[in-house]
């Protein structure tokens, strides 16, 4: 391997992580059995088939056959390779690492990003002080007083103020010997145009720390406090920070949407923070782009349902739309709401007229997406007879978009009911411009082997103490299909290299998942170790006998072939040995 992490580290670490306490970070995880199953975080599901065992410390998808262990799991989730998934669980779990002197870039990579976090960190922390400070931030406070946020939120939110001026960052990270070269990469300085140092990204602004799910410093904002354009500034894309990945406020919000099962979506910095000072904590702000695909995988990690908060028609109109693109797979949009505040409100300015009650009834009332837009339609459109056909016509979109067979059943309902057009002639309408409304099916685990075969490895990883069995029966070597062959060859290799204390036998599956090279056999090994165990160590033997049996009539029916073989071209000497051969076999099979 190329990376520097000694192995005993790697296998401390996996030892000190908890894989139910890591996922359960991004995905509602439900008990079942042994077992506890979620909505899969990778791909797009209804009903729960990721599965993860705490006593296998693995977890595996019935829908989309990703699995592995608690490395695999923040590979994915965090869209980081291996040696950083380490450095991040050693960093969760306490566990030090010593760093030997590498020239590997992976290395390297994930020092700057830790750099970059830590910059940002000190930024942040110098734009609060900033702002606490009367000498400095005394109209910023005034501002964020005047617009009805108390210190504790201030606080609570690491609020910050950018003063006036054009090298503030600078002095303050070259006093502290930062390379000037990566506080422009965190995005917080640029360089001047005569190519001659650097000057400050935010000046006189008020600052929004964004912070990851990790409770990093990820990014910021930063709002002007008069008129002046534009009226918030971002960071830029940078090595830890990506707008559409990143949502306000979702670190607080996380436990509060776990709680509830629910989450508001608003658009603003300052519609995030009234919302929690008024009480509703489950919410996030996507500050002004679009929903995007990550933010919902985020978001489905924490919570089942969702309201959007929109300051108008139009732009639920637009949110809503977007939401039918993106939940086109997701199979989730009729747990989406559409909340439109009345003209010329945000959240933060109806809180502040109307309060919290008032809020939360008019989140009630909201509709789903479907009848959302169905209400502009009709609205649009009128009910006279073209009217009705041209609601039909524009609900098209959105039915399709529907691939759960209830949920479009119910919306058919809804949209008979609405325009008084029967439901089943608007299921012929769709079906005969569409075909069937089939969803597509999920591409699940590599197909291999036989029932036997399959079994056979599931076996050896779920009740190693066989193994010394298999090998003295030498099944392994027997195995047609090349996948499982080679699997349960890694099996045994592994096997063999263990001591063989039970607690180290019990650790095979998770040993063997890193020793394996290919994704397909991870899979493979992460299905077969999780599978309900339908047959306890004495089926488990049953089934040896079976497979022997089986062998010994596939290795009859093989040597009789060759005995008619041997027979046609006259080689009686080979006949004579494959006849010996085969009444051998014929008595041990039979005894
Ligand atoms: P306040 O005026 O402070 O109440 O903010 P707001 O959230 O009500 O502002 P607005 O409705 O104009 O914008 C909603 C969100 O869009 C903001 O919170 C920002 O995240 C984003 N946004 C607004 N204006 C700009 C801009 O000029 N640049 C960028 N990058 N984002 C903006
Ligand atoms: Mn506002």
């Amino acid at each position: 391997m190329s990376y520097s992490i000694p192995a005993e580290k790697i296998s401390e670490i996996k030892h000190s992580a908890d894989i139910l306490e890591i996922i359960s970070d991004a995905v509602v995880l439900k008990k079942a059995g042994r077992n506890f199953i979620g909505l899969c975080p990778f791909h797009t599901e209804k009903t729960p088939s990721f599965t993860v065992s705490p006593d296998k410390q693995m977890f595996y998808c019935f829908g989309c056959g990703i699995g592995g262990n608690v490395f695999t799991f923040v590979m994915k989730q965090e869209g980081i390779a291996f040696p950083e998934a380490v450095r991040f669980l050693a960093k969760r779990y306490g566990v030090v690492i010593v760093d030997h002197i590498t020239s590997t870039g992976v290395k390297n990579q994930m020092d700057e990003r830790d750099i970059l976090f830590q910059i940002n960190r000190q930024a942040m922390e110098f734009f609060h002080h900033s702002l606490l400070n009367p000498q400095t931030g005394e109209a910023a406070l005034s501002y964020l007083t005047r617009r009805g946020l108390p210190p504790r939120i201030l606080t609570d939110f690491k609020l910050g103020y950018a003063p006036p001026g054009w090298n503030h960052l600078t002095t303050f990270f070259s006093q502290k010997g930062v390379a000037l070269s990566l506080v422009e990469k965190a995005g917080l300085i640029s360089r001047r145009q005569n190519g001659n140092g650097y000057y400050d990204r935010f000046r006189e602004r008020i600052i929004f720390p964004i912070f990851n799910t990790h409770q990093q410093v990820a990014g910021f904002g930063g709002r002007v406090m008069d008129d002046a354009l534009p009226k918030y500034l971002n960071s830029p894309e940078t090595p830890v920070y990506s707008k559409s990945r990143s949502l306000y406020g979702f670190f607080q919000a996380k436990p509060f949407c776990r709680q509830t099962g629910d989450v508001f979506i608003a658009e603003g910095y300052m519609d995030l923070l009234s919302l929690h000072l008024h009480g509703i904590q489950n919410a996030v702000a996507t500050l002004g782009t679009a929903m995007t695909e990550e933010h919902i995988r985020l978001l489905k990690g924490v919570s089942q349902k969702a309201t959007l908060v929109y300051d108008s028609d139009q732009a639920g109109i637009k949110a809503a739309q977007r939401c039918i693109e993106l939940f086109k797979a997701h199979h989730q949009l009729e747990d989406i709401r559409i909340l439109v505040l009345p003209e010329g409100h945000d959240p933060d300015t109806y809180l502040r007229q109307f309060g919290a009650e008032s809020f939360r009834n008019a989140a009630i009332e909201a509709s789903g997406v479907f009848s959302f837009l169905m209400d502009v339609a009709v609205k649009k459109h009128g009910l006279s007879l073209e009217g009705k056909l041209r609601i039909i016509q524009e609900m098209e979109a959105p039915l399709l978009a529907l691939t759960d067979g209830l949920a479009r059943l119910s919306a058919i309902k809804d949209l008979a009911e609405r325009t008084g057009i029967d439901a089943g002639a608007i299921q012929e309408k769709f079906r005969k411009t569409h075909g069937s409304f089939k969803a597509a099916p999920v591409k699940t685990m590599p197909e291999a082997g036989n029932k036997f075969e399959k079994h056979l490895i599931a076996m050896m990883l779920q009740f190693p103490e066989i193994i010394p069995d298999l090998i003295e029966k030498n099944l392994i070597e027997y195995i047609s299909d090349p996948l499982l062959k080679s699997t349960g060859t890694d099996i045994l290799s592994c096997f063999r290299k263990m001591d063989n204390s039970s607690e180290q036998i019990n650790d095979l599956p998770s040993i063997v998942l890193m020793a394996v090279d290919t994704d397909e056999k991870k899979r493979l090994i992460a299905s077969f170790s999780i599978q309900k165990e339908e047959w306890g160590i004495d089926g488990c033997r049953k089934l040896i006998g079976q497979i022997e049996r089986n062998q010994k009539r596939d290795n009859l029916r093989l040597l009789r072939q060759r005995m008619k073989a041997a027979e046609e071209s006259g080689e009686h000497e080979l006949l004579r040995q494959l006849t010996q051969e085969c009444l051998d076999g014929q008595v041990s099979a039979g005894g």
